[in-house]
């Protein structure tokens, strides 16, 4: 990097979750071109995009066809708000579409942004919800120990990422946080995969019991959990959680964020973990990372009581600026187009067969990984101290972040992600070569990294 844009970037930008001190250190990767899985920096310099971005840029890099219908649209119209029963053509046509191609019986769609937005207006959905139905005390929001649900300062709440509440003064009243259904960090020694489900349904239940049902409105859940270490949970998990919560009459809101458009294997995370819910978030994959976009999608339990409260509430008082963009709904019909016209989904899933077995062969045995874990396009490896014991490194090691830095000069992005996962997620495109490169070179940097821990 020339030392003029080298130092620009240290003094002006402050970059999302980057560690100041190595920033400082290394400088940053800045990123000029990118075509399929791969991407450039500004020295020409190639790495395999083994994240598809932010495990969003599901068809790959270089698409012609968004890009088209990204300029066409600001041509033609670069934005009209959506307010006042103002409107565009490819919004109402996405919102169709998406009800259209989702397994749930959706009845309507609110336009964000962001992954974090979209889960801030299903919080505000859940107390009007409550709200109309006369008990304003059913309130408060479960969700778990290192989810990820976004920043804004409600999403923020749901996420269990400690790092994410420190020194804000976070979680605000009335948000609370189970354990995460990660058997290998989790469960107790000799304890069972069912034993140790059972386990958390208990938890659910009596934190709902000690809360009062009364009071606890819902609860958020990524499928399989992306950031905080893509944990996988074990089998019956979901159907046992969610006869907890029918019981106390507490909604599930499922964050397909990452798990949504066919990242799991299936088209949508809670049909490949057995999930009915009642909200539904998604963003990234929509548009494939090539324009902000994200939606709530609220199911007609949640809407008929919204709609039938007449006066009451004559409008949702809720919206920003961008919602309903109209560059990023052509964008969104642009990148679902393509997933269809490449039958993208299943591709996804049987590249994501590969994928598992090549990390399995790889890591299984491996003294220290400690788990590989994954379903579909998304995967991780535990780096340990010992696989047998499943003691960790010293986090002060941080064996993760240093394995993914050291995976990236060798020409691979991964991401360090969790208490001591590294994870991969990459672009539905990927070619079996490029996943056996991500596994060698992931491989390669984990021994050399273990011999210099030695
Ligand atoms: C499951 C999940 N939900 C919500 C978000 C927040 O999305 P955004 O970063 O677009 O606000 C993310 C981001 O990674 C996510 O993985």
């Amino acid at each position: 990097m020339s030392q003029d844009l080298r130092e620009m970037d240290l003094e002006s930008f402050l970059h999302p979750y980057t560690n100041f001190q190595d920033q400082a250190e290394h400088g940053s990767v800045v990123m000029k071109s990118a075509h399929g899985v791969r991407v450039q920096d500004i020295h020409g310099r190639e790495y395999i995009d083994g994240l598809a971005g932010l495990w969003c840029v599901d068809v790959g890099y270089g698409r012609q066809e968004i890009a088209s219908a990204i300029a066409d649209q600001a041509r033609e119209m670069a934005f009209f708000h959506t307010f006042f029963a103002m409107a565009n053509e490819p919004s109402i046509r996405l919102a169709d579409r998406l009800k259209r191609m989702t397994p749930w019986p959706i009845a309507r769609v609110f336009f964000g942004l962001s992954g974090s937005d979209a889960n801030d207006t299903q919080i505000k959905l859940i107390w009007l919800y409550n709200n109309l139905l006369g008990r304003p005390e059913k309130r408060k929001i479960i969700s778990r120990h290192m989810g990820y649900h976004g920043i804004t300062l409600g999403a923020s709440n749901l996420t269990g990422l400690p790092a994410v509440h420190a020194k804000m003064n976070l979680p605000l009243d009335g948000f609370l946080h189970v354990g995460m259904p990660h058997y290998y960090r989790e469960a107790e020694s000799g304890m069972s995969e069912t034993q140790f489900v059972d386990k958390l349904v208990d938890e659910l239940e009596q934190t709902i019991v000690r809360e009062g049902p009364d009071t606890v409105a819902a609860f958020f859940a990524e499928p399989v959990m992306g950031a905080g270490g893509v944990i996988v949970p074990p089998e019956g998990y979901f159907p046992a959680m969610q006869e907890v919560l029918r019981k106390y009459d507490v909604l599930f809101v499922a964050d397909e964020v990452i798990c949504g458009f066919g990242r799991l294997g299936k088209p949508w995370g809670c049909q490949a973990l057995g999930i009915e819910p009642d909200l539904v978030t998604i963003a990234k994959g929509v548009t494939s990372g090539y324009a902000p976009l994200s939606a709530s999608l609220i199911t007609e339990k949640i809407w008929s009581v919204i709609e039938e409260a007449g006066d009451e509430v004559p409008q949702f008082n809720h919206g920003q600026t961008y919602s309903g963009h109209p560059i990023s709904t052509a964008a969104a019909h642009a990148n679902l187009d393509i997933m269809e016209d490449e039958t993208l989904f299943d591709r996804a899933a049987d590249t994501g067969v590969y994928l598992q077995e090549r990390l399995r062969k790889e890591f299984g045995d491996h003294p220290h990984v400690g788990g590989v874990r994954g379903i579909g396009l998304i995967a991780a490896i535990d780096v340990v101290q010992s696989r047998e014991t499943r003691q960790p490194f010293d986090p002060a090691r941080k064996l993760p972040l240093r394995l993914y830095r050291r995976m990236l000069n060798k020409g691979v992005i991964a991401r360090a992600a969790g208490v001591s996962g590294v994870a991969l997620c990459p672009p539905y495109i990927v070619e079996r070569d490029e996943i056996d490169t991500l596994v060698a070179v992931m491989r390669e940097a984990l021994d050399e990294l273990m011999d210099e821990e030695r």
